[in-house]
């Protein structure tokens, strides 16, 4: 049988991963698992205890998180809790803004990447997140950094949020709080030495994919 393939695609805060994955999963016709919607849900899920957040623990997050699990759709996954789908919900400013404090707790570092590898096993795989290709997947076969310019990744998430174009003053908040939610994950953001950088600035989405498809491809036809 040969090998299965596996593609990472990490970068920092709203540089376009999880859909530029998805969709790349979707043009190869391999899986795709997002890490990210994981923290997003084990935070969401402590969010329905009691407790302020300065005060969770690795413990109570990690019995939160007993209640998540994963729902293949459409050749991805999305994480459920108590078996109930979880939506736009695991994406609201309440839990993005908490989300890094659990994503710094080495317990459920090792959870997620343990729900991560079950999800991928025995497929071919599109994974996402912030350390896909250095920690979870070293030998991935072929490793993306995704990036693009503070402003651009403000503005294109506002777009998409809100519908209409951001006026500058909305786009230099975002900016602003993605620069801090980077800064947040700092620690856990890691570019493999491996990887093939693309700065998606001057890209549009069909032009980001097409590009890592064919790259996907090229290793592909390699191995
Ligand atoms: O990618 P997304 O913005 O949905 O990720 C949400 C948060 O999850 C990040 O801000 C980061 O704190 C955490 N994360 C992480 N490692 C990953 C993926 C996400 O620490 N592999």
């Amino acid at each position: 049988m040969a090998a299965r393939h596996v593609l990472t695609i990490d970068g920092p805060a709203a540089s376009g991963k999880s859909s530029t994955a998805q969709w790349v999963a979707r043009t190869l016709g391999w899986r795709h698992v997002d890490s990210g919607s994981l923290y997003r849900a084990a935070t969401f899920a402590r969010m329905q205890a009691p407790g302020a957040p300065e005060t969770w623990t690795e413990g109570s997050v990690l019995s939160g998180a007993a209640g998540i699990g994963l729902a293949p759709v459409e050749g991805s996954f999305i994480p459920t809790l108590g078996g109930q789908p979880l939506g736009e919900e695991i994406r609201a400013p309440d839990v993005t803004a908490e989300v890094s404090r659990v994503a710094r707790m080495s317990g459920v570092r090792q959870w997620v990447n343990r729900v991560v590898q079950q999800a991928a096993q025995g497929h071919d795989v599109v994974v996402d997140g912030r350390d896909m290709g250095t920690v979870v997947f070293p030998d991935a076969s072929l490793k993306v950094w995704l990036v693009a310019d503070p402003w651009e990744r403000a503005r294109r998430r506002l777009q998409q949020r809100l519908g209409r174009r951001p006026s500058d003053e909305e786009i230099a908040a975002e900016t602003d709080e993605l620069v801090q939610r980077d800064s947040r994950d700092a620690t856990q953001t890691v570019q493999a030495r491996d990887a093939v950088l693309i700065d998606t600035t001057y890209l549009t989405q069909p032009e980001q994919v097409e590009r890592i498809a064919a790259l996907a491809r090229a290793v592909s036809a390699k191995r």
